[in-house]
């Protein structure tokens, strides 16, 4: 089964979405398998964003993202990089459709409350960066 790296950045944090934003997840029937709220170091931030190292925003970005808790997750499902990304809206939020989470929340294309991977190659990347082999669940939901 498919996963994908989502992290709610510090700025989503701060305004109370992190509740609403797992939310969107699981009403879309997405399955929660790994979960951490933590303070990126500068050098975890580096090496997530390296493919931006050089671009004007860079130094920008590793400062952002670096000065607060994110919350960082795995979720899992079928075709779920693809639709969190459609979830998410454009990077932009001011180009994001109305109803996705940039949509909806973003104030501009830095403070866009959330990340996620852009391809399966990404999703494994950033998985390995941020989530040790152990600490990604295998359930089946009871209910
Ligand atoms: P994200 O999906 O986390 O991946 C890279 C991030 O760089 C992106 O979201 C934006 O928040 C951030 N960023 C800041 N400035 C720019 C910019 N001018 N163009 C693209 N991305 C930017």
């Amino acid at each position: 089964m498919e996963r994908t790296f989502i992290m709610v950045k510090p700025d989503g944090v701060q305004r109370g979405l992190v509740g609403e934003i797992i939310s969107r997840f699981e009403k879309r029937g997405f399955k929660l398998v790994g979960l951490k709220l933590m303070q990126i170091s500068r050098e975890l931030a580096e090496t997530h964003y390296g493919e931006h190292k050089g671009k004007p925003f860079f130094e920008g970005l590793v400062n952002f993202i670096t000065s607060g808790p994110v919350v960082a997750m795995v979720w899992e499902g079928k075709e779920v990089i693809a639709t969190a990304r459609e979830m998410m809206g454009a990077t932009n939020p001011l180009k994001a459709l109305p109803g996705t989470i940039r949509g909806t929340y973003g104030i501009d294309v830095g403070r866009n409350v959330i990340h996620g991977s852009d391809s399966p190659e990404s999703a494994a990347r950033e998985i390995a960066l941020f989530f040790k082999e152990e600490e990604l669940l295998s359930y089946e939901k009871t209910l």
